[in-house]
């Protein structure tokens, strides 16, 4: 027990870091180049902010959330998710007097308790975006691009995008009514959640994970084809725009989105390796959800994304990640009278930038060069009494075995350090 992470949680260890640090850094580049700035929230906040936002009738917050009292005897969550948390966060900072769009992005950590699988986890991380102030599909099709331009730069390739429309709530309500007829002489052979959803949320019961609920809504009828004209207008000109910018999708009337606070845009990039963990990633537009949660009307649109299942996918598709690069010198004290002259200069060419690691453990200098080589220093150099003596050193390649000699002054001097750096 006390030696086995919980159920659903993994760590990250040393030798994936580099991974990780890898799409973090290309997310956050992308972003950038977006014009999305990054916001961190809390892990936890008021449970009623995602009851509210995600949805009470939603499995999320009915069977996965993370909930306690604290000492006060507040009731408080994990966050599932990061979009109510960036909404609380706008209307609370005053967001809304910002210039239009503003523009946000994340990557945290989410917390769901869900059956554990492969792509599936308790704790999990998710990148996302979110713009605020802007109603067009424009935005959607420019949040859309951006995840089309990080899968590019990452080098994924199958993903499948499909686009959906679930429109507002004024074709939903119409809409609510065909379901119910339909789903009205089915209703015993649903699951009892989805019985209880029947009258307050009919459209969750679409999204019900239970088979026999699947087999019950196969061939219910599709929202996409009951919009109103403006929401089918809009829906139009996404697909327009999404053309525009040569990204092709598929439209698929099925999806509907696990959280409750979707209106209009619903869209998922699906990996091409069938499996029920495909979805990478997925998003829309929630115009109603930050007057819900308390703030002025403002039309809102993001995605998440998983990034347990992108490194998935990533690896099923032989994408070569970089490793954790080895340390660009090491530096080997021969004899213990070195060694206060190796950890010194270890020190002042660390503080110019060079990655240095030297004895610590008193190994013998050929055991130095054995734990150099596993390490993957890309060069060596011995610090003995001789090259104290000369002030001379000389620099191994450990790659090529090459050497080339340098004066000890010269080697915390700016070329050779700047040569380190640069070398591959
Ligand atoms: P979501 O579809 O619930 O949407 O989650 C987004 C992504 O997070 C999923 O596509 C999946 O890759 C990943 N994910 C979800 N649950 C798990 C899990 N248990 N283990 C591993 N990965 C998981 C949202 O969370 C919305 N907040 C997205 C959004 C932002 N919509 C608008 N803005």
């Amino acid at each position: 027990m006390l030696t086995r992470a919980p159920k659903g949680t993994r760590d990250i260890l040393p030798a994936e870091i580099g991974r990780w640090q890898h799409v973090e850094r290309l997310f956050a580049e992308t972003c950038r180049r977006f014009g999305y700035a990054e916001i961190r929230v809390p892990t936890f906040e008021h449970t009623e902010l995602f009851q509210r936002g995600v949805g009470d009738t939603t499995d999320i917050v009915q069977k996965e959330m993370y909930t306690f009292p604290d000492k006060a005897g507040r009731s408080l969550s994990l966050r599932p998710e990061g979009t109510a948390g960036v909404v609380r966060s706008y209307i609370e900072n005053g967001m809304a007097s910002l210039p239009a769009p503003v523009k946000l992005f994340y990557m945290l950590t989410a917390f769901r308790y869900e059956n554990v699988q492969k792509g599936r986890y308790r704790e999990f991380h998710q990148f996302g975006v979110e713009a605020f102030g802007a109603a067009g599909p424009e935005v959607d099709a420019e949040i859309i691009g951006l995840l089309a331009a990080f899968f590019r730069s990452l080098g994924l390739r199958q993903t499948s995008l499909r686009i959906n429309s679930i429109g507002c709530p004024d074709c939903r309500t119409a809409y609510h009514g065909i379901l119910r007829d339909y789903l009205e002489p089915r209703l015993e052979g649903l699951c009892r959640d989805c019985r209880n959803r029947f009258d307050r949320n009919p459209l969750r019961i679409l999204d019900c994970k239970e088979e026999r609920c699947r087999l019950a809504t196969a061939g219910a009828p599709a929202l996409l084809d009951h919009l109103d004209p403006p929401c089918r207008d809009h829906f139009d000109r996404l697909r327009d725009a999404l053309s525009s910018l040569d990204i092709a999708y598929t439209i698929d009337k099925g999806i509907v989105r696990g959280l409750d606070y979707y209106t209009r845009t619903v869209f998922e990039f699906v990996s091409d390796h069938v499996g029920t963990q495909g979805t990478i990633c997925g998003g829309g537009r929630y115009d109603g959800l930050v007057e819900a949660c308390g703030g002025a009307p403002t039309p809102g649109m993001g995605f998440g994304l998983g990034v347990e299942r992108l490194l998935m996918h990533l690896d099923a598709q032989g994408v070569p990640l970089p490793v954790n690069p080895g340390p660009d010198l090491y530096l080997a004290p021969a004899g213990d009278g070195a060694r206060p002259a190796a950890a010194r200069l270890a020190q002042g060419l660390r503080e110019r930038g060079v990655s240095v690691e030297t004895d610590l453990c008193g190994r013998s200098l050929k055991a130095q060069m054995k734990y150099a080589g596993k390490i993957g220093a890309r060069r060596t150099v011995v610090l003995g009494d001789d090259e104290l003596a000369s002030g001379r050193v000389r620099i191994r390649d450990m790659a090529t075995g090459a050497e080339e000699e340098a004066g000890l002054d010269e080697l915390a001097g700016s070329d050779v350090l700047a040569a380190l750096l640069v070398a591959p």
